[in-house]
């Protein structure tokens, strides 16, 4: 089965996105084509009103552009009502429970929450605790949302997901994790290309290693090697300080010209969740070349949400 022959069915078993390890394939494809349609209908000016009356609490713990412009524009365009939540402005900065709060926000008439934060286990909580749909905004382990636009960009380019190949280089961070997850379900060859000390978590990749194609290298070279996508992200993400140590360790696996013709293929894309820091993990002349998505990447952000949210707070 691949994304080109899923006849979607309008909804999907999960109640929440925590992670795409709750995820099957038919329910990633449900989300990717449900994201296209509404697209498709937006960018028509047709307008799509099922949240009419529905609340989606956003909280952060981390700083975020994409993030919380596309789950607001998203909950907006749909007719719903996105509540910013600053966490360092409510109760949970000054260390109210995950627990009670996820209680009291499903007390309140709110219709999901969607998250940023570090901690995995917090989300966990929220979904064991509330009774609403509680969506992963990034932790210190994944980025579904990042990933699921990412894969929507990659399926308008190149018209399929199965049998396409994905690098990412760089370290072996939350979106490593995500793309592990996503490509090896989806039938998408994925390498992690990364110097052995930041590779991603040894139970993430096993697990990803279950699902499908999955090789963790320090070979630049042969991790590129006939890759449709290559992508990388910050040396350090939100919350980690900076090392020069890895910053060392990772400069040889700068996203530049000369990586990106060891793919072999002038079809090649170049995507990057952003932001980005030019001339650390990428140079300008890759990210702001011809081969660069990252614009429509972040622009699929609003539509793979907006799909999220249809399926999960539509109900
Ligand atoms: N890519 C992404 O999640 O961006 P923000 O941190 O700006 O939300
Ligand atoms: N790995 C990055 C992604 C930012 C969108 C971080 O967690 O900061």
């Amino acid at each position: 089965m691949d994304i080109t022959n899923y006849a979607p069915k309008g909804k999907i078993q999960n109640k929440h996105l925590l992670t795409l390890k709750d995820y099957s394939k038919e329910e990633i494809y449900e989300i990717l084509l449900l994201a296209l349609k509404v697209k498709k209908e937006y960018k028509s000016g047709i307008k799509n009103d099922a949240l009419t009356g529905k609340t989606l609490a956003m909280i952060f713990f981390k700083s975020s552009t994409r993030t919380r412009l596309s789950f607001e524009m998203g909950m907006l365009q749909l007719g719903g009502y996105p509540m910013y939540l600053n966490s360092a402005d409510t109760q949970l900065g000054r260390n109210e429970p995950i627990s009670d709060t996820a209680r009291i926000i499903s007390r309140m008439g709110i219709d999901g929450i969607m998250i940023r934060t570090f901690n995995q286990k917090d989300l966990e909580e929220l979904a064991e605790y509330g009774s609403i749909p509680v969506i992963n905004g990034l932790t210190d382990l994944y980025h579904p949302c990042q990933v699921l636009a990412d894969l929507l960009t990659v399926y308008e380019r190149f018209g399929r997901l199965r049998g396409l190949k994905l690098a990412y280089l760089g370290d072996g961070n939350n979106m490593a994790h995500s793309y592990m997850i996503a490509c090896a379900k989806l039938g998408i060859d994925v390498s992690i290309v990364c110097p052995k000390e930041y590779s991603p978590l040894s139970e993430i990749t096993e697990y990803a290693k279950a699902q499908g194609s999955v090789t963790i290298t320090e070979d630049i070279a042969e991790g590129v090697k006939g890759a449709d996508v290559i992508c990388t992200d910050v040396f350090f993400s939100m919350g980690q300080p900076k090392d020069p140590k890895k910053e060392a360790l990772l400069t040889p696996y700068q996203v530049n010209e000369e990586l990106m013709k060891k793919t072999g293929k002038d079809t090649t894309v170049f995507l990057h969740c952003l932001p980005a820091h030019r001339g650390e993990e990428v140079t300008s002349g890759v990210i702001d070349g011809k081969q660069s998505l990252i614009f429509d990447e972040a622009e699929n952000r609003l539509h793979a949400q907006k799909a999220v949210l249809l399926l999960l707070l539509g109900r």
